[in-house]
This record gives structure tokens, C-alpha cells and sequence, in this order.
């Protein structure tokens, strides 16, 4: 088991949710039967909420619920349905119905456990019932593991006026008191969903760690097959880099929005639904479309953009759109992401190993050349000069 505390600077301090801005990151194999004590540990109370998802609630949730009431809480469980179109403020507000209906109270935990729907969603709920109840995170998937559950992003999505679903939309920042990474859990999540969580490790290596690019390189088909020691570390290590830029920016004025490599790319890929690519395949195509932007702007080499697109495709991630995208409607879609500014691009771009960048006013024409290289565009994948 290994503790990684996360400690809030200034300003986090003061953010809700965690006693004194401070809170344990807990990871390791078969943590949930110690779940309770744990949980007890930061939260003691008589009732505690288990808000989980309804696919493990009988398999992993049964284990954490077993293990809180032997901890001495009354448990109140709660199946979360863990889809996008689910993250609603209806699924919120039957979260607060079960919570009364249990005589939850203010100091009454309320833990998620799940992937990163059931996170935000949960969160979200404990954020607000009561004005704010203590949260405990439980992570289930690689990318909860490594992203979603650390740094205090709660929230839901809303449908949008013109149709659609406009993601995460409604929130708050709410600290979790401790985050408990059980990676056995790993075991039964989908292969295509494990990979998804792997782009976002190998995004946290772009930004802040040219190690973590390394370890994955090292070890890709160990981590794939979930053998050895490499998946717990690999955790630690991509958690730790989250952790450690949260703490330095809380409320993602500064240096947080480094996270958001290849995202802007990403999330124009998603509004396609018909390409049916889940969030981390839209980023890991959105890192290569990053990278390549870089290239063409002279701020990252060829070979570096090579590295990444091979460790990518080795770790079973698509580095090319499934079908050719018009690039005036790939570019298009990039104008509805929030780094849009007065009409003009903003784009985190990666520029050396474990080194991004925002950079302000992007070119039209490097912007251009990024789609090609990721194959929009009516002649396929082209890779820049
Ligand atoms: N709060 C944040 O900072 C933050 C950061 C990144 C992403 N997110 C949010 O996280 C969500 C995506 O999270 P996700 O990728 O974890 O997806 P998810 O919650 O949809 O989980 C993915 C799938 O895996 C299933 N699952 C979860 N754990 C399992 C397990 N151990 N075994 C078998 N199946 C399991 C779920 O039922 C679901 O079908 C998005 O809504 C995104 O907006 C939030």
C-alpha cells in the first residue's frame, strides 16, 4: 500500500470539501476490504452513503459495502448508472432522495465508487446535500485512478439549447477526504476502457514527467496484461503528477490547464458521434494532432512527435481518425471547446519531453496541418514537413 499525500496551496487551502486542504491518495491490490477503517479514519460517522456503479455494485461494491459496515456504518447503497447521458441532475436528485430517505447527515460520508461518472456524479451530490458532506472517492477504472478522482472536479452534464449534451456543464470543486485506489479492481474493467485511462498517463508523462514516457515504453505489454508490480506503479506515478499540479493550482487559473494537452483536439473528435470513439481514444488521436501542431510551429521535433504517436499505437490507442473528417468541420468543432478566446485558438501544445505550453494565437494553418496528420482532410493521413 502506498500513501501519496496531496496537499492544496494557498487558496486550496480554503477549498471546500477536505479537512485543512489536505487528503491521502491510498493506492494498492485489495485495498476495499479495508475500506471501512480507512473511511472511518476520516469520516467517522453512524450511516455512510455507498454511491456506486451499478455494473460492479454486486462484485467490488458488495466487497466495500461489507467492509464499511464491519467499520460500524449503517450503509446506504446506492446504484449509479455510469453513462454519459445518466450524468444528469435527475440522477443527482434521486442521489439526495436516497440520501434522506437513509437519514444521511452533514458529517455522514458519502463514497463513490466507480469510474469517472460515478466520481463526478457522486461528488457532486456530496458537495451539495447539506451544503457539503465528507466525500471519499473510490476509483474503479485506470483513468479515475490516474485524473478523475484527484483534484476536486464534480459535476454533471446538461442537454444544450440547440440539442446535444454539453459536458460537465454544472459543478462545484469539492475535496474528497481521501481517494482509496484498490488496482485490483483493474481486473474485470474492459480492455478498451483500460487502454482509455493509458492515454491520460502517457498525457501526464507529456506534460510534467519525461519518466513516465520511459516507463511505459519499458513496460507496455506488462501494464496491458495488468502483470507484475508495473500497474501499481504505473498508478502512482501518473496520480502523483495530477496531485502535484492540483496542489499548485487548485482552481486551474494557471498551470492545471497543461492538462488539457490534446483535449481540445479530443474533444472536437468526440462531438463526431459517429466515429464512436470513447473519450481516451479521442485524446490519444487529440495528443498525436498536438504534437504534430507543435511540429509545424518549430516547437517540438519530429522524432519527439514519433515517440509519442508509436508508444501510443503500442499501447493499443488509435493515432488516426477511424474515418476522414472534412477539415473545415474538424476545425469547427474546436471553436465550441472553452479554450476558445474571442474567437482566436489557444491550444496546450506539447514543446520538449515532460514540457507543455498554452500557446495564445495558434495558426489557422498549423491548426490545418494537425487534422491532416491525424487523417482529415480529403486525402487521408498526411504527416507534417
Ligand atoms: N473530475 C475530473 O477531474 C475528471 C477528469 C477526467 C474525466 N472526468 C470524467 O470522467 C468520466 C469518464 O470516466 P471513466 O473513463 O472512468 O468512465 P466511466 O465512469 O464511464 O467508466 C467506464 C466504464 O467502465 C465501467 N466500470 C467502471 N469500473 C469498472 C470495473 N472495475 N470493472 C468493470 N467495469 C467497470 C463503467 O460501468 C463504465 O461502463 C467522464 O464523464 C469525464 O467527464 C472527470
Amino acid at each position: 500500500m502506498t500513501r501519496i499525500p496531496v496537499q492544496l496551496a494557498a487558496g486550496g487551502a480554503a477549498s471546500p470539501g477536505s479537512a485543512g486542504g489536505r487528503y491521502e491518495f491510498v493506492v494498492g491490490a485489495g485495498l476495499l476490504t479495508r475500506l471501512g477503517t480507512m473511511v472511518h479514519a476520516v469520516a467517522p460517522h453512524a450511516r455512510a452513503a455507498l454511491a456506486v456503479d451499478e455494473s460492479i455494485a454486486t462484485t467490488h461494491g458488495a466487497v466495500a459495502a461489507t467492509s464499511l459496515r464491519h467499520a460500524g456504518y449503517e450503509v446506504v447503497e446506492i446504484p449509479v448508472r455510469a453513462t454519459e447521458e445518466d450524468k444528469s441532475l435527475a440522477s443527482v436528485a434521486r442521489v439526495y432522495e436516497r440520501l434522506l430517505a437513509g437519514r444521511l447527515e452533514r458529517r455522514s460520508p458519502v463514497v463513490a465508487m466507480g469510474g469517472g461518472i460515478v466520481g463526478d456524479l457522486a461528488g457532486f451530490a456530496a458537495a451539495t446535500y447539506l451544503r457539503g458532506a465528507p466525500l471519499v472517492q473510490v476509483p474503479t477504472t485506470l483513468l479515475a485512478m490516474v485524473d478523475a478522482s484527484i483534484g476536486g472536479k464534480t459535476g454533471v452534464n446538461m442537454p444544450l439549447p440547440g440539442g446535444g449534451l454539453g459536458k460537465n456543464l454544472v459543478g462545484a470543486f469539492w475535496q474528497p477526504e481521501l481517494v482509496v485506489a484498490d488496482h485490483a479492481t483493474l481486473g474485470t474493467l474492459p480492455a478498451r476502457e483500460l487502454r482509455c485511462g493509458l492515454a491520460e498517463c502517457v498525457k501526464h508523462g507529456m506534460v510534467a514527467e519525461p519518466s513516465l514516457v520511459d516507463f511505459l515504453e519499458e513496460h507496455a505489454s506488462d501494464i496491458l496484461a495488468l502483470a507484475g508490480p508495473q500497474v501499481h506503479e504505473l498508478v502512482i506515478r501518473s496520480a502523483t503528477i495530477k496531485a502535484r499540479i492540483v496542489e499548485a493550482d487548485p482552481r486551474e487559473q494557471g498551470v492545471r490547464a497543461l492538462l488539457n494537452l490534446g483535449h481540445t483536439f479530443g474533444h472536437a473528435i468526440e462531438s463526431f458521434a459517429r466515429l464512436r470513439l470513447l473519450h481516451g481514444e479521442a485524446v490519444s488521436i487529440g495528443l498525436c494532432a498536438a504534437a504534430a501542431c507543435s511540429v509545424w510551429m518549430g516547437r517540438y521535433r519530429e522524432d519527439q512527435r514519433t515517440r509519442v504517436t508509436t508508444l501510443l499505437s503500442r499501447l493499443g490507442l488509435p493515432t488516426v481518425l477511424p474515418e476522414p473528417l472534412p477539415i473545415a468541420m474538424a476545425v469547427e468543432a474546436m471553436g465550441h471547446d472553452k479554450k476558445v478566446r474571442d474567437g482566436r485558438l489557444r491550444l496546450v501544445l506539447p514543446t520538449g519531453p515532460g514540457r507543455a505550453e498554452l500557446v495564445e494565437d495558434v495558426p489557422q494553418e498549423a491548426i490545418e496541418a494537425a487534422w491532416r496528420s491525424v487523417g482529415a482532410g480529403p486525402n487521408g493521413p498526411e504527416v507534417p514537413e
